[in-house]
């Protein structure tokens, strides 16, 4: 028999990589969307049911966007309970909201205009505001004031991760990630360490308050951060990873006090995953 044929490798399932939390592996983004999608369904039930609502904040970025559309199409997921949800934007740009790099106009088209979700319950980030930050903290504040002690946070924050380890708009290096400002939950994020155009962003210590924290990373473009993210976990000293660390690689910042953390990887995105040279 001569060498093994090139399918034979696309067989091959990848090592999960070891990264804080769980690991999930689907062979393509397709897959993956279902992943993430079921888990969503399920904790959005779940929460709707326990507290009467679900807080759900998204990202922006390539990656979900085919999510996005699939949560509205998708049979399978007609049974998601918007109306009983409240949709946030995990990050923004600081561009109008007619500016395609909005972030919260790309989630709204697909979603909050074909989903029946009451127009007081999605919360756009008013980006432009010199006080955004602030205006986003007390909207989130408010809403969440409905909510039993201990249960005012987020259930569930879809996240992305950057091929230089950002997530969030929580850049290497940048101001949002100083010490000055770790009691603050959104923060404007600016200067020369973050990529243009000017941000505001949800922190880590609101995110590591988060209920369910998901991180979706696909394709080959991310697989040297995903090695370089699991090698400085790995090497880490106790339980958490240091300030400097977390300065260096932003996504290693994600550690949920009480809370889940969920990588959702496709195999492309996998260290581990053989070339195929078909
Ligand atoms: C954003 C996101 C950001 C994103 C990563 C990955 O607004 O851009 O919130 O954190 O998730 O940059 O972006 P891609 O999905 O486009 O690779």
């Amino acid at each position: 028999m001569g060498p093994m044929p090139d399918l034979y490798e696309l067989d091959q399932v990848p090592t999960p990589p070891a990264l804080p939390g769980t690991v999930v592996v689907r062979p393509t983004p397709d897959e993956l969307i279902d992943a993430v999608a079921a888990d969503l369904v399920m904790q959005a039930h779940a929460c709707v049911r326990t507290f009467g609502s679900f807080q759900l904040a998204l990202s922006g970025g390539s990656t979900p966007v085919p999510l996005y559309r699939r949560l509205m199409y998708d049979p399978m997921y007609r049974g998601l309970p918007w109306g009983r949800t409240h949709l946030w934007v995990v990050d923004e740009r600081r561009v109008p909201f007619d500016d395609e790099r909005c972030n919260f106009t790309t989630i709204n088209e697909i979603i909050g205009e074909h989903s029946d979700i009451p127009r007081e319950q999605v919360h756009p980030i008013f980006a432009l505001l010199p006080d955004a930050d602030t205006q986003y903290e007390e909207t989130f504040r408010e809403v969440l004031a409905w909510r039993e002690k201990g249960q005012d946070r987020l259930d569930y924050v879809l996240l992305g991760m950057g091929a230089d380890g950002h997530t969030a708009s929580l850049f290497p290096h940048s101001p949002a990630l100083r010490e000055e400002g770790r009691e603050r939950l959104v923060r404007i994020n600016a200067g020369p360490r973050v990529t243009p155009p000017d941000r505001v962003t949800m922190t880590f210590r609101l995110l590591n308050a988060s209920r369910c924290l998901a991180v979706m990373v696909t394709g080959k473009g991310k697989r040297a951060m995903v090695e370089r993210v699991a090698a400085a976990w790995a090497g880490r000293r106790g339980d958490r990873v240091d300030g400097a660390l977390v300065d260096e690689l932003p996504v290693l910042g994600l550690c949920p006090l009480a809370g889940e953390l969920r990588w959702y990887l496709d195999y492309a995105a996998c260290p581990d995953t053989p070339e195929v040279t078909a």
